[in-house]
């Protein structure tokens, strides 16, 4: 069985124009122990996904689908009782850096929280405890009485993942872990979050628009496009023959960075507005390949390879 399972999950926010539909109908799983990056460019719905596992969508609500944990259903449990699962088994590692951590106390504090708030361990043990998950994620112990303010980019993230397992979570969940942070200091996060999940076995769901860093750091990847996924497969196979025009121009953009907007070089155009996205499918108005039947009809998912799967229907097979 695996892991986590989202069963045609969709997530709608509702505003004055109308309902954003933010994840519209999207299945994946996640193994025991698996780490699965999901890419796609901005307004995509990458967050959504994160925010609808953990329960903590604002201004919207998910309107339809299933997400179990080790078989058990998340959505309809009652909040209290997830309240339990949030951070115990599945945690989450936010987009700003500073999102997570409270600047007003100091590290060692928040993470000692964290822990006595969640289990019966006493504030001496707990604080023992924070003191060696931050040197499991590389920051001297010494630093445990610094405020965050105090540390590096790269550190406070480090802070964050350390929190992010204080409780021995099954599944993390990481979104954007590394946007904020120069290159070098990207690289080092990522390797010490891929060993970790090697070390501790734990699942992870990376979320990047970066494909280069899923790349590094997944065993497979899902790529969403306007609150679908158009593609999911081994890291590898992804790579080497990427099958949906969205995922090749994904691997062949790079971001524009005198952009402020973040807009992919090559890809000319953006995703569209989720409240009234293109009928057939939602990619067609910015594909080179697109013919009369991708504007007419919804590409259903189709197995390419074993494992791979692709919504397109210039693929052969598909329609
Ligand atoms: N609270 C909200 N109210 C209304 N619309 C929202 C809200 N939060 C997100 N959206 C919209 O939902 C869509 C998906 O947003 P989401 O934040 O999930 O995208 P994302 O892929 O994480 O983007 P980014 O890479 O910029 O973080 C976007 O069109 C966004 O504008
Ligand atoms: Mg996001």
């Amino acid at each position: 069985m695996p892991l986590l399972t989202v069963e045609n999950l969709k997530t709608y926010y509702f505003t004055e124009k109308g309902s954003v539909k933010a994840v519209d109908g999207i299945s994946f799983s996640v193994e025991k122990g698996e780490s699965l990056g999901i890419a796609g460019e901005s307004g995509c719905g990458k967050s959504t996904v994160a925010f609808s596992i953990m329960r903590l969508i604002k201004g919207g609500k998910v309107v339809q689908g299933n997400i179990t944990l080790g078989g058990t259903p998340l959505l309809n449990m009652p909040i209290r009782d997830f309240r339990r699962i949030r951070w115990e088994r599945i945690s989450l590692v936010s987009q700003a850096a500073m999102g997570g951590l409270n600047p007003v106390y100091c590290i060692g504090d928040q993470i000692t929280e964290a822990i006595t708030t969640h289990t019966k361990s006493k504030k001496k043990e707990a604080w023992n405890r924070a003191e060696e998950l931050l040197k499991q994620v590389e920051i001297d112990p010494s630093r445990a009485r610094n405020y965050p303010h105090e540390l590096s980019g790269g550190m406070r993230q480090r802070a964050m993942i350390a929190m992010a397992l204080a409780l021995n979570p099954e599944l993390v969940i990481a979104d954007e872990p590394t946007t904020a942070l120069d290159v070098v200091t990207q690289a080092q996060v990522l390797k010490l979050m891929r060993g970790l999940q090697r070390e501790l076995n734990i699942s992870i769901i990376l979320i990047s628009h970066d494909l280069s860093i899923l790349g590094q750091t997944c065993d497979r990847i899902i790529i969403m496009y306007a609150g679908k996924i158009v593609e999911m497969g081994d890291v590898q196979a992804l790579f080497r023959e990427p099958q949906h025009p969205y995922t090749k121009a994904l691997l062949s953009a790079f971001p524009d960075i005198k952009s402020e907007s973040r807009t992919l070089t090559g890809l000319p155009g953006r995703p569209p507005d989720l409240i009234d996205p293109p009928t057939g499918c939602r990619f067609n108005p910015r594909c080179p390949q697109v013919q009369d039947i991708c504007k007419a009809k919804e590409p259903t998912m189709i197995e390419v390879m074993p494992k791979h799967y692709v919504a397109c229907h210039q693929v052969k097979g598909a329609s």
